[in-house]
């Protein structure tokens, strides 16, 4: 496989997460049964993250990373930055019905109004797949992330066991798109993340495509519900 891969048109990707904004999260609970708030829960254990760190979670949706990092680091610093202010609207109410005090704002992960070196972690969860320059983002999380410290992944792939890859390859493409469209009303968007995932590169794949930016001298990763996602792991 080759390192330069091209993700979507930004603008499309833009518009079409406006479209699907305010039912993004119930979509990904009845979709996903709920597994991806344990997914994301191992993210962050996997981080090494502690208390007073500080945290950038880009591509941060409606928060739910930022807001299980923040559970963990505590007065640390947490902020969090999409494209989409569509996305990112429900992030601050649903931190602040926690307690927690994190920042959201709009930002492009391809080029981050951050400081180098301004964060102990960084992390981008279902968000560098649909990233137009991959190796763009990912250069910029690792400028960003001080020297010693992470840039955490959390991204689909393409599970690799017979039979259960069959299956879910099946799920993928006929019931995602059915479930997906009747929640948020645009069937077209779960296509577009049956397609994307299906093509994204996965496992030693991205290990080489993150490598490639020369911002990391290791990435380490572990597979999740049978390859369905993955967690990399980018040492600065
Ligand atoms: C599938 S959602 C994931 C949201 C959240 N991280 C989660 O885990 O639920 C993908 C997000 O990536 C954002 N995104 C895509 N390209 C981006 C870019 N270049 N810069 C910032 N955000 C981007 C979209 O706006 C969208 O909110």
């Amino acid at each position: 496989m080759s390192v330069d891969y091209n993700g979507p048109d930004a603008t499309k990707v833009k518009s079409m997460f406006k479209e699907i904004a305010s039912r993004y999260d119930k979509a990904n609970d009845y979709l996903s049964f709920g597994i991806h708030h344990l997914w994301r829960k191992k993210v962050v254990k996997w981080s090494g993250a502690s208390v007073g760190n500080s945290v950038l979670d880009c591509a941060t949706g409606t928060g739910d990373l930022a807001i299980e990092f923040k559970k963990v680091v505590k007065a640390g610093k947490v902020v969090g930055t999409d494209f989409c202010a569509e996305m990112l609207e429900p992030a601050p109410q649903k931190a602040s019905a926690k307690g927690y005090d994190i920042q959201f704002s709009v930002a492009d992960v391809m080029d981050l109004p951050f400081e180098d070196k301004s964060f102990d972690i960084t992390s981008i969860a279902f968000g560098i797949r649909n990233v137009q320059d991959p190796k763009k983002g990912l250069s910029e999380l690792a400028r960003v992330t001080r020297p010693g410290g992470c840039v955490m992944v959390l991204e689909f792939g393409q599970p690799n066991l017979p039979i259960f890859s069959q299956a879910f390859n099946l799920y993928s493409k006929y019931v995602l798109p059915k479930v997906g469209g009747l929640i948020t009303g645009k069937p077209q968007a779960y296509s577009y993340l049956e397609d994307s995932s299906s093509n994204f590169p996965c496992r030693k794949d991205f290990v080489a495509l993150a490598l490639s930016t020369n911002a990391f001298h290791k990435v380490d990763f572990v597979s999740l519900s049978g390859g369905i996602a993955y967690i990399y792991k980018c040492y600065i």
